[in-house]
């Protein structure tokens, strides 16, 4: 969208279209394409601009604001979210608009700083309850951290009831008519952003929740894809919906218990372990055979679950690839509470066991007990260590505390 597009009474977009895109930040598939959305307010004492772009799009934005004002009228800047995408073009903003103060979250300042490069410049640091009054204009500053980065923040415009999210409630989707009601359908890039962005900061998405439902929202100015101003409260609604925890498991507690085995003997192990989780009271156990699994299935799993047990053989002093790719997907979960462990038969190096537990360690899980490891088949006694293994797994999620070997 490469046209000023007013967005209410005195409201501008000054974002751009990066419609050629076909993979964002390495990982995500942009198949519509994105847009870097950024917002112009005027007021009758300057105005106010809301975020910028990616640098290689900086020469649009600024042509878009050369054609509503000066950029002497600049008084403010809010930034909602520091990632180049967003700030890419902030630099030379503040170099031409020389007299601007800006606003970010308090935990953006270090990054404000290796952005501009600058000690001098003009900063205040805001967070919920602190309002900005310009002119006739009232922006509302709301607290909203980790949406998807630490120093993310959102806005409010009182009269216009306009929200500025910032990333969330975004979709990367380019459709040059911008407001949800007129693009093409975005279900599907809308579902996929939040899959990919926003997931694994499900108990930060519901934080914001509770700050939105105390306004009267018209419009989500998203920082990418559509404006929203159809009906805001849908996508609202599929958020918290989307991030608030199943209740199916009763109140009880999930283990899961994933495995790849060559010869059966990690399978083996998994089915003791199992029932020792399965004697505790107050947890559910299950099992999975991870060549057979795939990864939204392995996802919706994970979440569910307190503690998660990963068993597998160790192949050319390696871990074979089922394992690693369910590892490698756990950053697109929210890893808080969680608690992990490892086991697995082996024959000769036996590595594998290790590998999962540094790596679980390293994604921040809790990794209470050392890796559980069998050469080749497990004897009854091994078993039995296996159940012993499984009780304490499960005791551990149900709370009980032990001291933890580093
Ligand atoms: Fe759109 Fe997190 O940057």
């Amino acid at each position: 969208m490469n046209e000023i597009t007013t967005i209410a009474k005195d409201i501008y977009y000054v974002g751009v279209s990066d419609s050629d895109i076909r993979t964002f930040d390495i990982i995500m598939k942009t198949a519509n394409g994105t847009t870097y959305n950024a917002y112009l307010i005027k007021t009758d004492e300057g105005v106010i601009i809301l975020d910028t772009v990616k640098e290689e799009f900086a020469e649009l934005f600024f042509e878009k604001i050369e054609a509503l004002c000066s950029y002497d009228e600049i008084r403010y800047i809010v930034m909602h979210h520091l990632e180049p995408d967003h700030s890419g073009a902030l630099p030379e903003l503040v170099r031409r608009a020389k007299n601007v103060k800006i606003f970010v979250s308090p935990l953006a300042t270090n990054m404000l700083k290796s952005i501009t490069h600058s000690d001098t410049m003009d900063f205040e640091v805001v967070s919920t309850g602190k309002v900005l009054e310009c002119g006739e204009k009232r922006l509302r500053f709301l607290s909203t951290p980790n949406l998807h980065w630490p120093e993310t923040m959102s806005s409010y415009l009182e009269d216009e009831k306009i929200l500025f999210s910032g990333d969330i409630f975004g979709s990367h989707y380019y459709d040059d008519r911008l407001f949800d009601d007129l693009v093409g359908d975005f279900d599907y890039a809308f579902k996929y952003y939040y899959d990919h962005i926003m997931r694994p900061f499900k108990s930060d998405v519901l934080n914001a929740l509770k700050l939105y439902k105390e306004l009267d929202i018209d419009i989500v100015a998203t920082l990418h894809g559509p404006i929203i101003r159809s009906n805001p409260q849908k996508y609202i609604a599929l958020y918290d919906q989307w991030s608030t925890k199943s209740q199916r498991s009763g109140g009880k507690k999930i283990v899961s218990i994933f495995y790849v085995t060559s010869y059966k003997n990690t399978k083996l192990m998994a089915q003791k372990i199992y029932e020792g989780i399965e004697s505790i009271e107050g947890v559910i156990a299950n099992i999975y055979d991870l060549s057979a699994l795939d990864e939204p299935s392995m996802l919706n799993i994970l979440e569910e679950s307190t503690g998660i047990l990963i068993g597998a053989p160790t192949i050319n002093g390696d871990l074979p690839r089922p394992a690693w790719e369910l590892l490698s997907c756990m950053m697109l979960l929210e890893k808080r509470g969680k608690v992990g462990g490892s086991f697995g038969s082996y024959g000769w190096s036996g590595e594998a066991p290790e590998m999962i537990f540094e790596r679980m360690r390293g994604l921040n899980f809790r990794v209470p007990i050392e890796p559980l490891k069998v050469k080749l088949i497990p004897t009854q006694e091994e078993l039995r260590l296996c159940y012993d293994f499984g009780v304490e797994f499960g005791e551990i999620v149900m709370g009980k505390m032990v001291e933890i070997t580093l």
